[in-house]
């Protein structure tokens, strides 16, 4: 996809090159100005301005739903990334002696929560290891086996911007019955993200990384309630093996 230029949406004087948009993306001046109004309506709380929240709540997940080919009603808005992970980790189990995969230096909001709920569970903590090709998608798919019971990973690696292709590894988590959780902030908006594909369990992104956020709000998906008990679950994703 070409963008064109898109300057005109920032404030960016002349002569300014920020690059920096993995730590924190110049917020677009239509957010700013959103920003802004929120401020003064936090002033003001008995005027009708103050109505237009749920509805803007609801266009946010909206937007936010058309990027992974979701559907509105699939998006909660959190407070973080870490707070999405933290809701995932409360309505996911690892049976006792599985293993739950993450990459060597991943995003800590996306890291503790797994750690603990595999100390909770009684599961095991695998860490992938940043291989020497570069090649973050084949390292993940050399740790994936029978005894994986959740996969917990970025789709861009906040260090080095390495990409993995969550397809392949969607379709060996799957086949395992194990749970996939991917944290897709740094990568949602610049890289395509088919939900219906993966299939996660949940998708967690904060939004002040995302190129096109229209409120630096962040957010997150939640695709299952509840897991569905091992067995059943590898059988209802392949319900015609
Ligand atoms: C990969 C990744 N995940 C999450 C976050 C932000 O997490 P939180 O919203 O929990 O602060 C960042 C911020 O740099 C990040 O790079």
């Amino acid at each position: 996809m070409k963008l064109g230029n898109q300057s005109t949406l920032f404030d960016l004087p002349a002569g300014v090159v920020y690059m920096n948009c993995a730590a924190q993306g110049p917020a677009p001046i239509a957010a700013r100005d959103a920003g802004r109004r929120a401020v003064d309506r936090k002033a003001r709380p008995w005027e009708p301005e103050r109505l237009n929240l749920a509805a803007e709540m609801t266009r946010s997940r909206e937007l936010f739903a058309g990027f992974i080919g979701a559907d509105a009603s699939d998006i909660a808005l959190t407070g973080a990334t870490s707070y999405a992970m933290a809701v995932a980790a409360a309505n996911l189990r690892i049976e006792p002696g599985r293993t739950v995969v993450m990459l060597e230096a991943q995003f800590p909001s996306n890291y503790y929560v797994w750690r603990r709920a595999a100390a909770r569970d009684g599961g095991r903590v695998v860490i992938v290891p940043r291989p020497a090709d570069g090649n973050w998608t084949a390292a993940v798919l050399e740790r994936l086996g029978a005894d994986t019971g959740l996969v917990a990973l970025p789709q861009a690696h906040w260090v080095d911007g390495g990409l993995l292709d969550l397809v392949p590894i969607a379709d060996a988590a799957h086949a395992v019955g194990a749970a996939l959780v991917i944290d897709a902030t740094q990568s949602i908006g610049a890289q395509p993200f088919d939900v219906g594909r993966i299939d996660p369990d949940f998708v967690a992104c904060s939004a002040l990384q995302v190129a096109a956020v229209a409120r630096p709000e962040r957010l997150s998906v939640r695709r299952a309630s509840s897991p569905p008990r091992r067995a059943d679950r590898a059988q209802s994703r392949h319900p015609h093996r």
